[in-house]
């Protein structure tokens, strides 16, 4: 009679003992910004013709900021003017907390900047660079229609073919200048389109260096039921946009942990050279020159160079053995408890919180309530 009961209790417990990744950090609603450092100085990274506000000038400013609708801005000055020989504000902002190897990024974006001049990055970098490996999730310029992805490495480490992806690969030797990059091939991964789209999801696996992104209309139902507290089954992804193989690239070797970075620089040292420039944006301004023609002035060009993020979440595999892949195929046919179509950062997040919390025990409780009376 002893079998019986225990498949019950068997049966019970993967709903409360949640495989897959679990939550490490919610970045969302009006804490969104507490666990970011502020850069503080001119782009001295990339040489754009903007200076990254501390934080306190960044709140001051009203660079960055909770909207009303809960989600975190992050924008180029458009109302002051910039005169010739000066820069002009805008954000970058590097997570407190690094990331190690077996995590899994996921950042849903309602807008990401875009424009002549404009050259926004949602990225991560060890301590280091490159020595301890870059990934760009997303990366694109001035009137760019798609995302690219990379990655930046010591000589080494390549992205190997055929790899299982969507997107377009270009150069395969991370090493190079470029990374190894791939192109999106989605609709609506950057500019005007992921706008009007009402943006999208991108996302990353560390451990393999999958990179996804979906158009709001496509995001899975697993992010889609996500909360800023459950953990992720990723078995509903389908292949990703850019994939990274282990055989190409021993990722451990190449990569410390990484620290998530967002940015929006102008010009600089990819948007703009003349031969990016050039071609996309020269006839938009009298000179053809990137900072004459939208740095310096009014800041009327950049009513589009802002990010709106609804959120970004870090997860981690529990322990470190499973890959993902064995982790998705391991993992209970897990339903997340909440469903609301308001599962993004809202101002009533922590009674959401609440209610979460208190399901999750009164589970605990049935389960052992089982356990206790069939064992
Ligand atoms: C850039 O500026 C920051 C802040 O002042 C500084 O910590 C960093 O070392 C500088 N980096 C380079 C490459 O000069």
């Amino acid at each position: 009679m002893k079998s019986l009961p225990f498949s019950l209790v068997a049966f019970f417990l993967p709903a409360v003992v949640i495989s897959g990744y679990e939550l490490v950090q919610d970045y969302s609603g009006i804490s969104f910004f507490d666990q970011w450092d502020f850069y503080g100085s001119w782009d001295n990274l990339t040489l754009g013709d903007v200076w990254w506000l501390n934080r306190d000038d960044a709140f001051k400013q009203q660079l960055a900021y909770i909207n009303s609708a809960g989600n975190a801005v992050m924008k180029v000055d458009n109302t002051n003017t910039v005169v010739f020989n000066e820069k002009r504000a805008s954000i970058r902002i590097t997570s407190q907390q690094a990331y190690g190897v077996g995590s899994l990024w996921v950042a849903d974006m309602v807008h990401i900047p875009f424009g002549c001049s404009v050259w926004p990055a949602f990225w991560t970098k060890g301590p280091t660079w490159p020595d301890n490996g870059e990934i760009d999730i997303m990366e694109a310029i001035n009137l760019m229609q798609s995302n690219q992805m990379a990655l930046h490495t010591l000589p080494g480490c390549f992205q190997s073919t055929p790899a299982n992806q969507m997107g377009t690969s270009g150069e395969l030797d991370c090493s190079q200048p470029s990374g190894c990059l791939v192109t999106e091939t989605a609709p609506n991964s950057f500019g005007q389109g992921f706008a009007a789209a009402g943006g999208g999801v991108f996302a990353a696996q560390f451990d393999v260096a999958g990179i996804w992104f979906w158009s709001r209309p496509n995001i899975p139902q697993s992010i889609l039921q996500s909360t800023s507290t459950s953990s992720l089954d990723v078995s509903d992804w389908g292949a990703p946009s850019a994939s990274y193989p282990v055989s190409g690239c021993d990722i451990t070797k190449f990569f410390t942990a990484q620290n998530l970075i967002l940015d929006i620089t102008l010009c600089g040292i990819w948007a703009g050279l003349p031969a990016q420039y050039l071609p996309a944006c020269g006839g938009s301004g009298p000179t053809g020159i990137c900072y004459n023609d939208n740095v310096v002035g009014s800041g009327s060009r950049y009513d589009d160079a802002y990010f709106e993020v609804k959120y970004v979440r870090a997860y981690t595999t529990p322990g470190s053995g499973p890959t993902p892949t064995a982790v998705a195929a391991n993992a209970a046919s897990f339903t997340p408890m909440t469903s609301s179509s308001s599962a993004g950062p809202t101002l009533s997040q922590g009674g959401a919180l609440h209610v979460h919390c208190l399901m999750i025990a009164l589970m605990i409780s049935l389960t052992m309530m089982f356990a206790m009376l069939f064992l």
